[in-house]
């Protein structure tokens, strides 16, 4: 059996950088060699590229950077050259078959890099430029959303050139349209970067201009009380959900610091869920996903509303966190996909793609 020459591309220039370090170190140790040719390009966190040759370990603390053996490349956008450039001392063409990008937020999650891949018509894993973007950006996802008929938080989009016009009135509005507590977002950053629980005028102003340090375009949404369910889709025209898993914040909500730095955070899989709920949460991730034209994989978030027990969107991730202990992985794993399998099935329905939309 021939290898699959497979680039594995992590860190990038976002505010996830670390995290995608520790997704791809997880997804580069369940890539059997026995299947896999592997190539290695970190992005540092101000954007440059380099070729890895070293342990995947060293890329979990950052440390990877400093490979004295790291080297200089980049895809290359040339279809005829279908792989990379390696800028040693004379330059070096690889051929690639597939890419698996495991690149969280910001230039990486949104379509950006998505773009380069397709020009260079290399098959890759995961969700093309338009559901990369669409999936990144909060508000469009509510259109997409809510053209199907799903349900969400009430909301408000604030951008930056009209905010700055007539603060007060925006303020206003939001407190009249949504009431205390809301939540204000960036509308393009991810991880809870920027984002924050509002429950008074001052802290409203302080919360606008962190979200607006991030984005000229914010989100702001009347807060949900209920529970964080969470369910992971695989596939490409007819993709699977996986089981759903419930999010237990350590904290007042699941801010950054929950998420990476407290233990205390917990996952509960499968939730709990009364009669019906779970189908419904997997059936309604599906058609959000397929709304999108999503392919590979994406995570889709809902809250379980408590006054009236209804199931209300909040986001989908298009590369979710990918270790081992992440919420994706684990889904799957029990709903019977053991990680090593997610990942061969990912570079399956990436070859796929690429053989119906480019043949
Ligand atoms: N409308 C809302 N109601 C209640 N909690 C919310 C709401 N929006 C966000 N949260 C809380 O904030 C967290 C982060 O918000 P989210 O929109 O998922 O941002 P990110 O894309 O950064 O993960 C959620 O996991 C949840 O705990
Ligand atoms: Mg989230």
């Amino acid at each position: 059996m021939t290898k699959i020459r497979i680039c594995v591309v992590f860190g990038g220039a976002s505010s996830e950088h670390e995290v995608s370090c520790v997704s791809a170190a997880s997804v580069l140790s369940h890539l059997s060699p026995a299947k896999y040719d592997i190539t290695k390009i970190g992005i540092t966190k101000d954007g440059r590229w380099l070729l890895y040759p070293g342990s995947t370990d060293a890329m979990k603390t950052g440390d990877w950077e400093k490979d004295p053996g790291n080297l200089p490349c980049s895809i290359l956008p040339d279809r005829a050259a279908h792989g990379m450039v390696i800028l040693g001392k004379t330059p070096e063409f690889r051929r690639l078959d597939c890419i698996f990008p495991v690149l969280h937020g910001k230039n990486g999650e949104d379509g950006t890099i998505q773009g380069l891949f397709d020009l260079s018509g290399i098959p890759y894993v995961g969700c093309g430029v338009l559901a990369s973007a669409v999936g990144m950006d909060k508000s469009f996802t509510k259109l997409v959303a809510a053209s199907i008929g799903v349900t969400q938080a009430k909301y408000l989009v604030f951008r930056r050139h009209d905010y700055d016009k007539a603060p007060d009135s925006f303020l206003n509005r939001a407190e009249e349209e949504l009431g205390y507590p809301l939540f204000v977002k960036p509308a393009n950053a991810g991880s809870s970067v920027g984002i924050s629980k509002v429950k008074n005028r001052a802290s409203l102003r302080d919360a606008v201009m962190l979200a607006f340090a991030h984005d000229r375009k914010i989100v702001l949404e009347e807060a949900v009380v209920g529970r964080e369910l969470e369910t992971a889709v695989l596939g490409n025209e007819e993709p699977t959900a996986a089981v759903v898993g419930e999010v237990l914040p350590a904290e007042e909500f699941y801010s950054y610091d929950a998420k990476y730095n407290n233990a205390a955070s917990v996952l509960v899989i499968p939730a709990e869920l009364p009669d019906g709920v779970s189908d419904k949460i997997r059936e309604t991730a599906i058609r959000i996903f397929s709304a999108l034209d999503g392919r590979g994989l994406s995570r889709v978030d809902f809250f379980l509303r408590e006054r009236d027990g209804e199931i209300v969107f909040n986001e989908i991730n298009t590369l979710p966190g990918f270790t081992d202990i992440s919420m994706y992985s684990k889904l799957f794993d029990a709903a019977g996909v053991p990680y090593g399998d997610l990942v061969d099935r990912l570079v399956v329905c990436a070859l796929e793609e690429h053989g119906e939309a480019k043949a």
